[in-house]
């Protein structure tokens, strides 16, 4: 599908003009008209100068009557350079203001198609935030996914030619759609304090399906995506298990994409040692030693490997992002939030009115 960009003409509209002025068919074609009546009168204004010249007799009139046609010859040589001149000199201009505006069209686009990402980024990060609002404490919980999958897709990046610098900004940003789907769980069933029952259970497991469902009706309309089709493999297979008994469809291995196999870590290391309304918060070394057990079987050996490698990362990362009071910090936090957002308006009123 081709996406289109909408670019703002009037940031390219002087360039523009100046080139349609320039270089318009019919300025083009008055340029060379131009050219030619210049060509024309300069060779008569030589050959009415030369007749002049020999019949009053000036200096040199004799040499120049004997070599008349070789004279001739080297005016209108001259002429023609000098049109050559003027030809080659117009051209590199044309040349010159041409690749000015294609790097400035270039410069534009490149800016406007950044903005467009960005602010897309920014609303469809706000959408999973809102979901994870619905289970979670503070919704820094997607926050903290994101730097845990940073630091794996960094320690694995040396294996993986496909892990470059933008690959690992996409995880980092599309891990946050992991459980988008929960918009779609009764509260009943996502908040219960106890054990589900397995028809609760399999509601549950639904919000992979939902999730995926929801990124892909957003990849109908805006085509397709690196982001948002890492999104959908994340939300639809973050449950999956390397040993192939995950859930919505039991994969196993490399079915499983690299970056779903990656937030699952991620993931599971952030649930379990967060606190939620139904269970208490565990250890990072308690965390630790279920990854480790789970290595092979729950997660794939490499990511659990560089979970290893760089346990002591996710544990100042963790312990960076945990709040001691987690709901008096939550209501304080919105309040500063909305009591700052309610200043600078009425600053930005302030300085119109000024
Ligand atoms: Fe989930
Ligand atoms: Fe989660």
């Amino acid at each position: 599908m081709i996406r289109t960009y909408r670019v703002d003409a009037r940031s390219v509209s002087t360039t523009r003009k100046k080139l349609e002025w320039q270089f318009r068919p019919r300025d083009r074609k008055s340029f060379v008209v131009g050219i030619l009546v210049f060509q024309a009168a300069v060779l008569v204004g030589a050959e009415m100068l030369v007749d002049t010249w020999l019949r009053h007799e000036f200096v040199f009139a004799p040499v120049v009557a004997d070599r008349l046609f070789v004279f001739r010859i080297s005016i209108a040589f001259c002429v023609f350079m000098l049109t050559g001149m003027i030809l080659y000199l117009a051209s590199r201009r044309y040349r010159d203001t041409l690749e000015q505006a294609n790097s400035e069209l270039a410069r534009e686009v490149s800016k406007q198609v950044s903005s467009g990402l960005a602010k897309r980024n920014a609303l469809i990060f706000g959408l999973a935030k809102l979901a994870d609002y619905r289970d979670t404490d503070t919704g820094a919980h997607l926050e903290r996914i994101g730097l845990y999958a940073r630091v794996l897709a960094d320690a694995m990046r040396p294996n993986h030619p496909g892990i470059d610098a933008k690959w690992i900004d996409r995880i980092v940003l599309a891990s946050s759609l992991h459980d988008i789907g929960k918009v779609g769980i009764p509260d009943s069933i996502l908040l219960k304090p106890g054990r589900l029952t397995p028809e609760e259970r399999s509601v549950m497991e639904k919000h992979t399906l939902i999730g995926a469902d929801t990124l892909l009706a957003i990849r109908a309309k805006l085509g397709a995506d690196d982001f948002i089709d890492m999104g959908v493999e994340i939300a639809l297979q973050h449950h999956e298990k390397w040993d192939g008994t995950g859930y919505p469809f039991g994969l196993h291995d490399t079915e499983i994409s690299l970056a779903a196999r990656i937030v699952a870590l991620a993931d599971f290391y952030d649930a379990v040692t967060s606190k939620r309304v139904y269970k208490e918060a565990m250890s990072h070394e308690e965390a630790s030693k279920l990854i480790r057990e789970q290595r092979g079987k729950h997660f794939d050996p490499e990511v659990a490997d560089a979970f290893v490698a760089n346990e002591r990362e996710f544990n100042t990362i963790r312990a960076h992002n945990q709040h001691e009071d987690v709901n008096s910090l939550r209501i304080m936090d919105l309040e500063d939030i909305a009591r700052r957002f309610i200043d600078e308006q009425a600053q930005v009123r302030y300085t119109k009115a000024a």
